[in-house]
């Protein structure tokens, strides 16, 4: 069944309060739910309470039992015809939180029990109005064995505890916020935990707590850490602080995503918070530090001013995601940062645009919600923030968002009330800016320019083009700010002076241009000589900029904005392999731009380390027609293979300076030192050659940090198999007892190139470390496989066949990771007849298997129709 956004009615009833009583038992949970309803309306209606999988025991209106006439129940719902315009009503409901593997709901997760009701959750727990418009206070007494769960955990402040002889206790929580069912969370077990604590601007103190399973108590302070830094920042920058005296963070090993923002108790996937340099690599820390700030700021962008309906959900998402983006600069260094993002919104959210699963940032139409907590509403979501944030400049933003959090504080809003808000502070009318919402598929922007030396003009045309929707609908041109510059020789930044149409003055100012047709020219004067262009500086409009590559070796030695430096070392690339794959030679060219940069010390060495990459497979694949994967990796191997002959004295030279021990630390410095050597060994590993294994053989064996290890081992086993046996055993044997470490030599073996390795993926997983219902395991072994174009693409069909195999299997346990896993099919309708048609094979597979669920159902029914 479809459910789409024009059909929005609000809630019959709104239940102003809730008090549950959860009983947890070894076998099963009683949840006993009092609401306080209110009708809206004044003529009697039936109030409609969601429920999934539950086993009701009892009903009650006003603590009377009501006969059986009086509701009525489906799959989906219970119906009281007429409880009345103000009532008590009370279900009582059985559940099994042990059976509960799709990690929805009340579930198990090694011993511990927790939950994860975003979006709809909370109805397989019990009875409710389970949508973000309907807002209610929640307190919550959880009872149970004091000897299993000595730790009982809900939302909001600890009022009361208590134990009973039996043997069991009771812990009795109330939110004072009024919340949506989607923001509910209970935590039961055995869990250790380290506490910190924190002072508001305001003065308040808040007591910090991370629990985590006992023993793992050190690896959480990376995570706290992270935690008073986020706090800070938030209060620094948007003015806003916590608003409870505790603030608790709980961590379980089975999550299906990275963590949930529930009020006063976030529970995280345990990737996001235990570190240490031991066991976590420098990308899983810096994972932590921004999952742990995305989390807490929901509190104000989520919590605090929430959703009217799932269809908002990039209001909050889209939002929460450039507030971590923007964290994470400000800790760390900000040209990486934003290269690390927009690498990430092309390699995720590019090809999901390009497909047949495409969607506006804020859709219009769901089978299944939880099929739409995307790249494009999360990342794209970010980037049309992003672009907010540009077009009205810091300081009318931060006025912006004061407007919005006063006008909107306790209330579930749309993106339209946000867009008023920022409305209100903007130099320019956002009608059509609000297109960003609507419409999907990424647009390009076509630069050409011509210099006139004798009148000193520089004249640049711009054309946007704008694909049409999957269902074939044209679709509008944008209004996009796009930052630029003109260059002189020295890199110097010319002064902008725009001819004519002078519209949007205060943004050229910033040195920025309007656009919003899908044609225009802006003509450019005093320019002494021919300058170079420098545009869409730190990729301030999320499109494919199209622009001339006269520039691009200049662009990427000089120009001043860091990104466009490594978008033009990007571009180059990419031409170049575009080049070899059409049988030419690698341009000299090429080969000593990559040498200037690799030779140039004044570069901080995270960023050179992302200067001196190759674009991945999937970035190629967005500029082929037909995608031929096979093409792309032979050409990116041996370009690979070319750049190492031609810089390997300088390579070698090189990674002997980094790797040093005192390179072992977390500040910038090391963290950089680490990318960089890995890069470098990267590249003479692809020569297979003696001295390159010997060079990682030592790394693995001497390294002080999993950033080293990991790399060396993969480099290992990827491209030398058999020098990688020995270290592939020792680490199994040094970390089988650790599933997240355990994930990353699972992600080792799938992505391997080497042919046996389909064979070792299924040996994989009959290992006992191996469990399919934990999800970062799937991930990271079935998931690592399905993205390794080497074999998800193997001609035999071989790949496709395993992976549809999986989701069959993996549907029937866990239909949210079995949906995410069909998403490795996408490209379906880019490839070679071939290809297209073993894949079609194997997802018609998937599609006639009975009971399939609607996750994978719709994922699998846009593809194959696509
Ligand atoms: N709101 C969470 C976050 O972005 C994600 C929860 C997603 N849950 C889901 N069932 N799809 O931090
Ligand atoms: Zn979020």
């Amino acid at each position: 069944k479809t459910i789409y956004l024009k059909e929005y009615e609000a809630p019959a009833y709104h239940i102003l309060s809730t008090e549950l009583t959860f009983e947890i038992f070894e076998e099963h949970t009683l949840v006993i739910n009092r609401m306080a309803i209110k009708r809206r309306g004044d003529v009697p209606v039936p109030l409609l309470l969601d429920g999934d999988d539950l086993e009701l025991l009892c009903v009650k209106v006003d603590d009377v039992k009501i006969p059986t006439d009086a509701y009525e129940r489906n799959e989906e719902t219970l119906t009281l015809f007429d409880p009345g315009a103000e009532a008590t009503v009370q279900v009582v409901t059985k559940i099994y939180p042990d059976k509960n593997t799709a990690l929805e709901g009340l579930y198990r997760s090694g011993g511990i029990y927790c939950t994860q009701c975003e979006p709809h959750g909370f109805r397989r727990i019990t009875y409710f109005i389970d949508r973000p418009d309907n807002m209610s206070v929640f307190t919550v007494k959880v009872i149970a064995e004091q000897s299993v769960c000595p730790v009982l955990l809900s939302n909001g402040n600890l009022e009361e505890e208590g134990s009973f002889p039996d043997g069991r206790h009771y812990a009795l929580w109330k939110d004072p916020f009024p919340k949506p069912s989607y923001l509910f969370a209970l935590v039961a077990g055995d869990l250790g935990r380290i506490s910190d604590n924190f002072t508001t601007a305001e003065g308040n103190e808040v007591a910090l707590h991370i629990y985590v399973d006992k023993g793992n108590e050190p690896r959480a302070d990376h995570a706290m850490r992270s935690l008073k830094a986020s706090m800070r920042w938030d209060e620094e920058t948007y003015g806003r602080s916590y608003d409870l005296s505790v603030y608790n963070i709980v961590a379980v090993d089975s999550f299906n995503m990275g963590a949930m923002e529930n009020k006063g108790l976030n529970i995280f996937n345990s990737h996001y918070v235990l570190a240490d340099e031991e066991t976590a690599t420098d990308a899983d820390f810096l994972g932590i530090e921004s999952v742990i700030a995305h989390e807490y700021f929901h509190n104000w962008t989520g919590n605090r001013i929430t959703c009217r309906d799932w269809f908002q959900l990039t209001l909050k998402e889209g939002l929460t995601v450039f507030r971590d983006q923007s964290f994470s600069a400000d800790m760390q260094s900000e040209v990486v940062q934003r290269i690390r993002d927009v690498d990430m919104l092309r390699e995720r959210q590019f090809p999901e645009d390009a497909g047949p699963t495409a969607h506006p940032i804020k859709p219009e139409q769901y089978i299944e919600i939880n099929n739409f907590y995307t790249a494009t509403v999360y990342e794209k979501g970010s980037e049309v923030i992003r672009m907010l944030h540009t077009i009205l400049g810091e300081k009318a933003w931060r006025a912006a968002m004061d407007l919005y959090f006063e006008t909107f504080d306790g209330q579930a809003v749309r993106t339209e009330d946000f867009l008023w808000a920022m409305q209100q502070h903007s130099p320019i009318d956002l009608a059509q800016f609000a297109l960003w919402y609507s419409q999907e598929r990424t647009p390009s922007l076509c630069a050409e320019h011509s210099y006139d030396p004798a009148s000193g003009r520089l004249t640049l045309k711009l054309e946007q083009i704008v694909p049409d929707a999957v269902d074939g609908r044209k679709q509008q041109p944008y209004c996009m700010p796009l930052r630029l510059a003109l260059l002189g020789h020295a890199g110097e930044e010319l002064p902008l002076q725009l001819e004519g149409d002078t519209g949007a003055q205060p943004l050229l100012e910033r040195g920025i241009l309007l656009i919003t047709r899908d044609e225009e020219s802006f003509t450019f004067g005093g320019l002494a000589s021919e300058p170079a262009l420098s545009l869409n500086r730190h990729f301030g409009a999320p499109v494919v900029m199209e622009y001339p590559q006269e520039d691009v070796m200049n662009l990427m030695r000089f120009d001043s904005d860091g990104f466009v430096r490594y978008e033009a070392a990007q571009s180059f690339a990419r031409s170049t392999l575009e080049a070899m794959m059409r049988g030419e030679a690698v341009s000299p060219q090429f080969l000593e731009s990559f040498k200037h940069i690799l030779e140039d010390e004044s570069l901080d060495l995270q960023f050179k380390a992302q200067l001196l990459s190759l674009p991945t497979v999937t970035m190629l694949m967005q500029t082929q027609q037909t995608v031929d994967v096979h093409a792309i990796l032979e050409a990116s191997d041996a370009l690979r293979r070319e750049i190492a002959v031609a810089c390997e004295a300088t390579m070698r030279h090189l990674y002997a300076l980094l790797h040093r021990p005192a390179h072992m630390g977390l500040e910038a410095e090391s963290i950089g030192a680490r990318a960089l050597k890995n890069r470098l060994l990267g590249y003479l590993m692809a020569q297979q050659d003696a001295e390159s294994i010997d060079s990682a053989m030592a790394q693995y064996e001497e390294s002080h940090t999993m950033t080293d290890r990991l790399a060396a081992l993969q480099l290992l086993h990827h491209g030398a198999p058999e020098a990688a046996e020995a270290p592939m055993r020792d680490f199994y044997e040094r970390y089988s007892g650790d599933m997240l470490v355990m994930t990353k030599y699972f992600s080792v073996i799938a992505s391997s190139p080497q042919p046996d390795t389909l064979s070792r993926v299924r040996a994989a997983m009959e290992d006992e470390v191996f469990n399919i219902k934990v999800p970062n395991l799937v991930r990271s072994l079935i998931g690592s496989f399905a993205r390794n174009p080497y074999h998800f693409h193997a001609y035999d069909g071989s790949g496709y066949a395993f992976v549809a195999e999986q989701i069959i299997a993996l549907d029937a346990i866990n239909p949210m990771i079995a949906a995410g896993l069909s998403g490795a099919f996408k490209t379906y309708n880019r490839l070679n007849a071939h290809s297209r048609a073993q894949m079609r094979d194997a997802l018609e597979k998937v599609q006639a298997h009975r009971g399939i669920s609607k996750n994978v159902y719709e994922i699998v029914g846009k593809i194959l129709a696509g």
